[in-house]
């Protein structure tokens, strides 16, 4: 049994992984500024595991409220770092705001490691460090290319600075690169809400379908790709969280083969646009409204993981496919919108 601190532990993949831990055999603390999340997201964690996870609200771009918050838990085996801002586009309208939080709080959170000699950091990193990679599927060593957007930059320059701290001082991190994560736990207990228009497809797709939303754009069908719609890797968040239980035990273990490792999560399958729609209207038994509109400006044409280095040396491979997704997505929007 490990605690584990879990930062934007009430946020959409903060909150799957407090399952996961908990379903493990492990103590996650919740601290969260919910900025955006809500508190009633305990609710659905205590549904599904029958405990209900300390929390604590903390601002951690608040210097003072991480120290306060160290001093008052003393004893952890390790810290899984989600809290950060993410809309890309916001990022660039913001971009002062975003470096502030998603920056201030991942130093913060650093130092009082280092100064109250504790260990084993798990980093929310994202497949957009690789930009537009130059080789299908990318792999860890493809190149890092320079950020598109002020968001994207926060989680390349988060990565470095924890490489810079590991160098100076005794700790070890694992930075995860997320590729596109959906669904919701398959209780429907917990899931994605985003605040306002949802700017990523599946909550699109789903709040289309509920009535929530008139009808999805799919942004652009001229791509060099199999039908001209762009081409992710749309991983379930239930896998994504696994991941993390799995990172966090690695290095709490000491199984960690270097101080600071990397690992792709995806399912090494890229979908398009289109297929995300099919999906959808199969688990569904439905008909989407969409339709072809113009490209959205900084999409790469696609991106999918090579997961081999996840799969052998990590030991964790995705086990849910997009239905499995789509299905849970479409159960946890019909079970807030209360239809059925
Ligand atoms: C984006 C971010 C990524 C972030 C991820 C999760 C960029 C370049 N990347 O990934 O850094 O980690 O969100 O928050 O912004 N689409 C439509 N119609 C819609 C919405 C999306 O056709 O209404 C298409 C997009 O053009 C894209 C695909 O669906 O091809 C996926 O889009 P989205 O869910 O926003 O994720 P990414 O852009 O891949």
């Amino acid at each position: 049994m490990a605690r584990i601190l879990v930062t934007g532990g009430l946020g959409f993949i903060g909150s799957h992984t407090v399952v996961e831990l908990i379903n493990a055999g492990h103590e996650p603390i919740i601290v969260d500024n919910l900025s955006n999340a809500n508190v009633d997201v305990l609710n659905g964690i205590e549904a599904i595991t029958g405990k209900r996870p300390l929390f604590e609200k903390v601002d951690l771009k608040i210097k003072e409220e991480v120290e306060q918050l160290f001093n008052r838990h003393t004893d952890l085996d390790g810290i899984i770092h989600f809290a950060a801002y993410k809309a890309v586009g916001e990022s660039v309208a913001k971009p002062l705001e975003y470096y502030e939080n998603n920056l201030g709080s991942l130093v913060y959170l650093l130092q009082n490691l280092r100064d109250h000699g504790l260990d084993n950091f798990i980093f929310s990193s994202s497949c957009t460090v690789y930009g537009e990679a130059e080789e299908l599927p990318i792999t860890e060593n493809s190149p890092v290319q320079p950020a598109m957007s002020p968001y994207g930059n926060t989680k390349q320059i988060g990565e470095e600075v924890i490489k810079d701290a590991i160098a100076a001082h005794q700790f070890n991190a694992i930075s995860l690169r997320y590729f596109n994560p959906i669904g919701a736990h398959p209780s429907a207990e917990i899931g994605e809400s985003p605040l306002g228009v949802p700017l990523n497809l599946v909550p699109y797709v789903t709040q289309t379908a509920a009535g929530v939303r008139e009808q999805l754009s799919v942004f652009g069908n001229d791509y060099d790709t199999r039908d001209g719609t762009n081409e992710r890797d749309y991983i379930h968040v239930v896998d994504i969280a696994k991941a993390h239980v799995i990172a966090v035990e690695r290095l709490v273990n000491r199984k960690n083969l270097d101080k600071y490792e990397y690992f792709n999560l995806g399912t090494g399958t890229g979908s398009t646009v289109l297929e995300v729609i099919q999906s959808f209207e199969r688990v569904s038994n439905s008909k989407l409204n969409y339709k072809i509109v113009a490209r959205r400006s900084g999409d790469v044409t696609a991106a999918y993981a090579d997961t081999t280095k996840a799969n052998q040396i990590l030991g964790w491979k995705a086990e849910k496919n997009l239905d499995d997704a789509m299905a849970d997505a479409w159960r946890w929007e019909k079970k807030i919108r209360n239809l059925d």
